[in-house]
């Protein structure tokens, strides 16, 4: 029988290296943040999550939390650090750090103090974690990401913005309500600006199998008019402000499209979404970050789907990248 002293004296050679798992480093543990964070954990997306805040006693406090929690959901390991080392060797970025909107601000209110913010800890998280994909999320989310791509000096496959993702989940939300059918049977997106310019692509749409204009009414629905088309669109880009107004933050929705993103990126899914992304020559569009429909997967940004397109929505969608580059002018971009 072989005794204890025995297996202590065969020899153990060298451990195996352990596999390279995945991880998605937050940047920001606020509302968004730390949201999201919680949302990538519940979905297991990622093995290792790590959040970085200035405020070290708020991002130790959800690191904390969640960690808490590990136990019922698929296993992985949270830190949380106001050390940007804790971001080292991330696979992806989502970068949430900013002033949040207040009632009645717009996105675009907000752009002189995010842009002054990345210049300061963008680079640092680049030094670290310069193979990461790297997704913006802080307001103005088009103006800051193509500030960002200056800024750090990636190349526009690795640095993208979360565009109308979260914006998009709106519209088929609301188009799902007045077909009265699921929402994961409707296809449609936003495109352009995340914010007060952006359009919905309804000539592209559909419900099931059945485009979008060409619906009747089913289920006890009524048809897409114009009229109803023209309330969906108008509350798609109000909504923020009422979620803003009645709790002073929007986190879950844009935690769980954050997630689906990281998602993308992570599992080299190939999936298509209105990400942000450095448009070049897209319909004659270029030199602007704007969400068109994008193929996202483990190296970031893939092609850009040729959406066919209406007149009046090509028109919509030039003039939301004359607004974003307008801005992105007046801050030096
Ligand atoms: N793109 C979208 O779809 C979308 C949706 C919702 C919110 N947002 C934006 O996300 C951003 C964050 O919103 P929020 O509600 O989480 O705000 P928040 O105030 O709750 O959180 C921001 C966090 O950033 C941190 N922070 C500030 N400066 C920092 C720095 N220099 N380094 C590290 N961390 C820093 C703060 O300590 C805070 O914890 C805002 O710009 C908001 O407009 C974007």
């Amino acid at each position: 029988m072989t005794q204890p002293d025995d297996i202590d004296e065969v020899p153990l050679g060298p451990r195996p290296t352990p596999r390279r798992t995945s991880k998605l480093a937050i940047v920001g543990a606020g509302a968004v943040g730390s949201t999201m964070a919680y949302a990538a954990l519940m979905r297991g997306a990622a093995r290792t999550v790590a959040l970085y805040d200035i405020n070290k006693a708020k991002v130790e406090a959800e690191a904390l939390d969640l960690g808490h929690g590990i136990q019922f959901m698929p296993m992985a390991e949270v830190v949380g650090s106001d050390d940007i080392a804790v971001c080292a060797d991330a696979d992806i970025v989502m970068f949430t750090a900013g002033a949040k909107q207040k009632p009645g601000q717009t996105r675009i209110d907000l752009a002189e103090a995010t842009i002054s913010l990345v210049r300061k800890v963008l680079p640092a998280v680049t030094e670290v974690a310069p193979n990461a994909v790297y997704v913006m999320v802080t307001n103005p989310v088009d103006v800051v990401t193509y500030a960002s791509l200056k800024i750090s000096g990636l190349p526009p496959t690795q640095l993208f913005g979360s565009g109308t993702v979260l914006d998009s989940s709106r519209l088929r939300y609301l188009i799902a309500q007045h077909a009265r059918v699921a929402v994961q049977n409707v296809h449609a997106y936003i495109a352009g600006e995340h914010g007060d310019s952006e359009l919905p692509l309804w000539s592209s749409a559909s419900i099931g199998a059945v485009p979008l204009l060409e619906w009747q009414g089913s289920n006890g629905s009524s048809p897409m008019t114009a009229a109803v088309r023209e309330d969906i669109a108008r509350e798609v880009v109000e909504s923020a402000y009422r979620i803003i107004e009645g709790k002073g933050a929007t986190n879950y929705a844009v935690a769980l499209a954050g997630s689906r993103i990281i998602e993308a990126v992570l599992k080299d899914e190939q999936r298509i979404l209105p990400i942000s992304s450095l448009l070049d020559d897209y319909y004659g569009i270029s030199d602007v970050c704007l969400s068109v429909p994008t193929i996202v997967g483990s190296s970031g940004v893939g092609d850009r789907l040729a959406v066919p397109m209406s007149v009046d929505e090509l028109a919509g969608l030039r003039a939301s990248a004359d607004a974003v580059r307008a801005v992105a002018r007046q801050f030096g971009f």
